[in-house]
This record gives C-alpha cells, structure tokens and sequence, in this order.
C-alpha cells in the first residue's frame, strides 16, 4: 500500500521564453505550483492514510458480523475514533521519497517540502534529455539555425541523438532512466517524482505500456500531478491540474 506521484517541474523563466534546457530557475508562477504541490501531497498522504483506517475499519466490521474477533487485540483505554487517529498518523509519519532531478527547476520545486518529514534526493538520472548545441534555444530558432537538424528530429524523434558533447536521443534517456524504474518497482515507500517532460513521457509510457512510438508525443502539461493507482488489469493514471 503506497502512493506513487509524478510531475514536471513547476514552470521556470525558460519555460516563459520557450527556451529548451539549460539551468534557469522557477518563474513566479512555478513557484506558487511548488508550494501548492507540497500542501497537495500532504493532504493527499493524510486522505490515503485515512482510507486505509477505513478500509481495514470496514473489514473487521465484516468480521464481527460473522462472528470472527480480529486476531490483533484493540487498546480498551482508546475510543475507537482514537485509534484509528493514531493508526493514520503513523502511516502519515511513514518514510515519504521525494526525487527531482539535479537542475534547478526541479530542486527548486521540491524547496516547500520539509526535509524532517521528507526523504529528499536529487538525482542526475531524472535530468531533462540533454539538446547539446541546441541548449537554451526555442524549437524556431532551431528549425532556423539548423533546419536540417530540426527535420531529422521530427521524423523520429524517438532514435534522433542531439548532436555536439553530451547530446541525447530519447533511447539514450530510456537507458539512463532504466535503474530508476527497477528502484521505483522494488521500493515500498511512497514518493513524489519531480521531473521534466522527456522523463516524464518515459516513465508514464512505461507504467502505461503505450508503444515506443507514440511515447515521444505524450502530452505531459505543466502544473498537473500524475498519480499512478496499481490495477490487477494495469496502471491507472490520475491527473490533478493546478489552477492558479
Ligand atoms: O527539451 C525539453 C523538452 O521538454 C523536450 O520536449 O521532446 O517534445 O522536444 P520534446
């Protein structure tokens, strides 16, 4: 029992410009989505541990009405309402991950979390795919510069490997992000993803099991939490936009 929550960075002064890569910081506006996105997962985490407490309320009901007492004895010196208090509390204390990537925009949107309560690391794998010698530039200034760069990139965007030192396809993202996806599998914890768009794609078309080809095309908004609900037929996918 576990929540999983994935999400883009809150909007930077790039994302203003419609800049591509580069290291700049949250805008107003992504700063305001930083704060709401910790006050979300908060209430989010005291709902789910509430839900729980209910859930496992509602089975002993069930019990009891067959006759069967539960096997774990209840505290006499607790109402119940008090009990169940403390149960959601301690699931509420539990250990909760929060990984962003290491680029400002993301460390950044995770600040409104509190490091007591949280367990927060920055991580170089979740980084956006790097566009090398197309860093900091907007897709027109691209298509203008290196027109034939920006045709090869439209006809597979998937394989298409930005040229120049460090530049990346979205295979080679793939590749990186593979340890991150064993991790989020085997880990028990509950935990918030803070991302980029590229990433972003990657891991939902992964947990959705949508083909190669479309991935590249997801659309992924900004200021929307992605929570991933296990299914015995897959994973459902919940979106929660942030209105400002
Ligand atoms: O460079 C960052 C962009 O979010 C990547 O999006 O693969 O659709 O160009 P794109």
């Amino acid at each position: 029992d576990r929540q999983i929550f994935l999400t883009r960075h809150g909007q930077s002064t790039d994302n203003v410009t419609g800049r591509i890569g580069g290291d700049a910081d949250l805008s107003p506006s992504g700063r305001k989505y930083a704060e709401a996105l910790s006050k979300f997962i908060k209430e989010q985490r005291v709902q789910f541990a509430l839900d729980l407490v209910h859930e496992q309320h509602e089975r002993e009901e069930i019990w009891k009405s067959k006759g069967l007492e539960p096997l774990e004895k209840t505290d006499g010196s607790r109402t119940p309402e008090e009990l169940m208090k403390a149960k959601a509390e301690s699931i509420c204390n539990s250990q909760f991950i929060v990984w962003t990537s290491m680029l400002k925009r993301a460390m950044s949107t995770a600040a409104y979390f509190d490091p007591d309560e949280y367990d927060i690391k920055h991580i170089r794998f979740l980084n956006e795919i790097n566009a090398s010698i197309c860093e900091g530039m907007t897709y027109e200034e691209i298509s203008n510069v290196y027109p034939d760069e920006y045709n090869l990139r439209k006809q597979n965007k998937l394989f298409y490997r930005y040229p120049g030192i460090g530049g990346e396809s979205y295979m080679d993202v793939i590749h990186r992000t593979q340890s991150m996806i064993i991790e989020l599998e085997r880990m028990s914890q509950s935990c918030l993803i803070i991302t980029h768009r590229v990433v972003m794609r990657i891991l939902l078309g992964y947990l959705t099991d949508m083909s190669q080809k479309e991935m590249p095309h997801m659309d992924v908004p900004m200021h929307t939490v992605f929570e991933v609900r296990p299914k015995p037929y897959g994973n459902e996918i919940l979106k929660w936009r942030y209105i400002e």
